[in-house]
């Protein structure tokens, strides 16, 4: 008999975005005539650079002729790629990594999602609350925690980010394996400092953990005082995995490009206590499971790094940042609370309400999507999440509609 993976069971009903997606559908058929502003899934509406389309193009013509056609590539990813990677998003700043520490994916949603299988199903997991939820789910899928009560997985730390700690994770109390940051954050917007990333990197070291860092929204800070990576703090590259993305750096969303930084003197343990590299079991899990990013995608994400490139993503990110510069703005003057909405693109409103309830009110009166906060997690209940993720002006139409709504409510 074919049995199922049964923690597959634990789960809710349906991920979070799909389920809002599917709300938002109903209503729309509902309600044929409204205009829907989405400010809710964090999915970009600029099109891509032009030096990426250009180079995107190139690449595609490339592969019309016998002469420049390319079949299989490195599945790490091409070099010309990686070494761009590791010379400017690194070494640049003063971070040790090496090109062949970089392993190029179709996302970093996927290797977020696919990372954990490296490590043993008993070790003890810390994730944040509120959180991006694939970090929890696929935890869930791996079988490393219990059944779900009261908005909580059984045998999960969970690190309540709330104002009380700031909106940022604490150092956890008791003994934790595998470590959960994402900075910018996703869904508060919160921002860490060097001084308190060395404090994660000292815990990871003092405790042989290791932490999986995520930087998909790296390229909104602004603030120089900031870490754009965790390999800025010494010792981090025994103890840290570092995500990035493409997706909202240049819009590549739909186009699918990301890479992990798996440093070679990072470490884990057999049961025995003996250390072994992570690089070498992720890069024979990504050898055996994944056939590369297409040439074409890896030579438009190339163009990112170009002088015109560089000041083509610049532009696009101020472009997000001056929605969110908007959004936090506006709803602070309609007195809610918001923390984000600098070096983030994502602005978190505390709702004064139920979050599923600030939702609806938000979408059948003001036809504009958010994310409710408690699909986040249990420390997200009273917040919703709104992303800076749109075409200005609708920004600015949306703003208008909540004002209307949130003035008359
Ligand atoms: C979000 O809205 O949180 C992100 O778009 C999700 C993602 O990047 O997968």
């Amino acid at each position: 008999m074919i049995r199922i993976n049964e923690h597959y069971l634990k789960l809710q009903a349906s991920y979070l975005f799909s389920d809002i997606a599917k709300r938002v559908a109903a209503f729309q058929k509902a309600n044929p005539g409204k205009d829907v502003i989405k400010l809710g899934i964090g999915d970009v509406t600029r099109p891509l650079p032009a030096a990426c389309i250009q180079a995107f193009h190139k690449a595609v013509d490339e592969m019309a002729a016998a002469a420049t056609f390319r079949g299989y590539g490195p599945e790490q990813g091409y070099d010309f790629l990686r070494e761009k990677i590791a010379k400017d998003d690194f070494q640049a700043r003063g971070a040790d990594i090496a090109a062949d520490e970089i392993f190029v994916s179709d996302g970093a949603k996927c290797d977020n999602g696919n990372l954990q299988e490296i490590f043993a199903t008993d070790i003890t997991v810390a994730i944040p609350d509120p959180v991006y939820p694939v970090y929890l789910d696929t935890n869930v899928m791996a079988g490393r925690t219990g059944g779900f009560a009261d908005g909580r997985y059984a045998g999960v730390v969970y690190m309540d980010c709330t104002r009380d700690t700031g909106f940022i994770p604490e150092l956890p109390r008791k003994k934790v394996d595998l470590i959960y940051l994402c900075f910018p954050n996703n869904p508060t917007g919160g921002t860490i400092t060097k001084p308190q990333l060395k404090q994660w990197v000292d815990y990871a070291r003092g405790n042989k953990a290791i932490i999986l860092f995520d930087a998909a929204y790296e390229t909104f800070i602004r603030d120089d005082r900031l870490p754009h990576s965790i390999f800025e703090i010494e010792g981090a590259r025994e103890v840290a995995i570092e995500f990035r993305s493409f997706s909202k750096q240049a819009g590549f969303t739909g186009t699918r490009c990301a890479y992990t930084v798996v440093p070679k003197a990072c470490t884990a343990f057999t049961a025995a206590g003996e250390p072994r590299p992570v690089h070498a079991l992720w890069h024979r899990r990504h050898t055996t499971k994944f056939n590369g990013v297409s040439y074409p995608v890896q030579r438009a994400a190339e163009a990112v790094y170009s002088p015109e490139g560089r000041a083509q993503c610049r532009e696009l990110i101020d472009y997000y940042l001056r929605n969110a510069a908007l959004i936090r703005k506006e709803m602070t003057a309609l007195g809610y609370e918001c923390i984000g909405g600098e070096n983030s693109p994502y602005i978190w409103v505390d709702g004064k309400t139920d979050s599923w309830k600030f939702f609806d009110l938000l979408l059948e009166k003001a036809n504009v999507v958010c994310t409710p906060g408690v699909g986040f997690g249990r420390c997200g209940a009273g917040f919703i999440r709104i992303s800076a993720f749109n075409d200005h002006e609708k920004v600015q139409a949306a703003i208008e509609r909540i004002r209307k709504t949130l003035t008359v409510a």
